[in-house]
């Protein structure tokens, strides 16, 4: 009776179910907190909620590409960035994910795979498949930072893929692709005609700055690629639902892609009218909507820091962005078994495998929580490693 495509949709695991008992008690610290409208952050301004209320929303007025003073705002967004972006080359979404499946829809038969780089955001792979789509995980190893082995990306470009899709900066890594990634992923998809479908949601939250990191895949235009970011992690504003794809490239392969987008975007027609009404004013207060969450990761991630410094059994992986964090446990025991003893003691991560990290140990934390309750999971943390009796310093 069911598609295929939906055959991957299983009852929850054993540790899904040990979470939602557990969360439904009281006392629990969840470190994958990653909603910024739970976090006690600073609500949306009653002005800038007001801007949903503009007279103009009582009209319907149907422009698949999404309404010109909407992507103009998207433009002028990367203007202050320093980049120049066309507005024509603009398509509007109702969030990241919505384009990504648009995406797969436009470059992929079912059947047809994209590569993407280890590890990642597991929201990719549900995505893929329900469009018929397989993704096809290439490794990275650590060195100091994860590095895409670009033996492993040749091994998995058969012809059935498509594009390489990669998130800059990664999730959950946080790590940027470098200047020289940058070339030597255009240099692939210009030689087997792929195209490079980019995530940027986490690229104004850098942690520092750095020589080797590419810029936004805007300006990249020696392939075909289209770059996805929205306001759910560019504002903080995830319940507003405006993503977008910039699409970049040669001119006859980017506005043939620009042109089939539309019309993908015109059978659904998804973006609401306040929503893009109200995503100019919105983009303009970035400043204001970026400042109390880049505070926030700062203050956690510094809290990280302090206490896995020295000698631990717990590292803390350098991060260079983005909202979360990897920490490599003892590989005493595997991700799973670290899930579940932290558990126990009421504190929730991830399990690095969600992530496709490779190897045992690692667990992923999301840095918005409350400061407070940050630090207290953390000190859990700590307890539960410490009582663990490993005295083994995380490799
Ligand atoms: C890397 C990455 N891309 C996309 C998304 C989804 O963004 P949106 O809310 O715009 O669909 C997320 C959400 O966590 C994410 O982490």
């Amino acid at each position: 009776m069911f598609s295929d495509r939906t055959a991957w949709i299983t009852p929850p695991s054993p540790l899904s179910v040990a979470i939602a008992a557990r969360r439904a008690l009281p006392g629990l610290i969840d470190l994958t907190a990653a909603n910024p409208t739970e976090v006690d952050l600073p609500p949306l301004a009653p002005e800038l909620v007001a801007a949903l209320a503009d007279p103009g929303v009582v009209r319907y007025d149907p422009d698949p590409a999404g309404p010109l003073a909407a992507r103009a705002a998207v433009a002028a967004h990367y203007a202050s960035l320093g980049h120049r972006v066309e507005p024509a080359h603009l398509r509007l979404a109702a969030s990241t994910s919505e384009a990504y499946g648009w995406l797969f829809k436009l470059l992929c038969d079912p059947g047809d795979a994209v590569a993407v780089a280890h590890p990642s955001y597991p929201l990719l792979d549900d995505l893929a498949r329900l469009e018929g789509v397989a993704l096809v995980g290439v490794a990275s190893t650590w060195h100091g930072r994860w590095e895409l082995d670009l033996d492993a990306l040749d091994a998995a470009l058969t012809p059935r893929v498509r594009a390489i899709a990669l998130v800059h900066p990664n999730n959950p890594s946080g790590a940027y692709v470098t200047l020289d990634l940058r070339d030597a992923l255009v240099e692939r998809c210009r030689r087997r005609g792929l195209a490079l479908v980019v995530d940027e949601v986490f690229l104004e939250y850098p942690h520092r700055d750095d020589a080797r990191r590419a810029p936004s895949f805007v300006g990249c235009d020696e392939v075909l690629t289209f770059t996805l970011s929205g306001l759910s992690k560019t504002l903080a504003l995830p319940q507003m639902k405006l993503g977008w794809v910039h699409v970049g490239g040669p001119p006859a392969a980017r506005d043939e892609a620009l042109r089939r987008l539309e019309h993908v975007a015109d059978s659904y027609l998804s973006v609401g009218a306040p929503v893009l009404r109200a995503a100019p004013a919105w983009l303009r207060h970035r400043e204001a909507l970026q400042r109390p969450v880049r505070e926030r990761v700062a203050a956690n991630l510094a809290a990280l820091a302090r206490a896995f410094a020295g000698e631990s059994p717990v590292t803390l992986l350098p991060v260079e962005g983005g909202w979360s964090a990897v920490l490599r446990l003892p590989a005493t025991r595997d991700d799973d078994d670290w899930v579940r003893a932290l558990l126990d003691r009421g504190v929730l991560v991830s399990p690095g495998y969600f992530f496709d990290i490779p190897g045992d140990g690692y667990v992923v934390l999301s840095l918005l929580p409350r400061p407070d309750q940050f630090a207290e999971g953390v000190e859990r943390l700590r307890g539960v490693v410490a009582e663990d009796g490993a005295v083994t310093p995380a490799r």
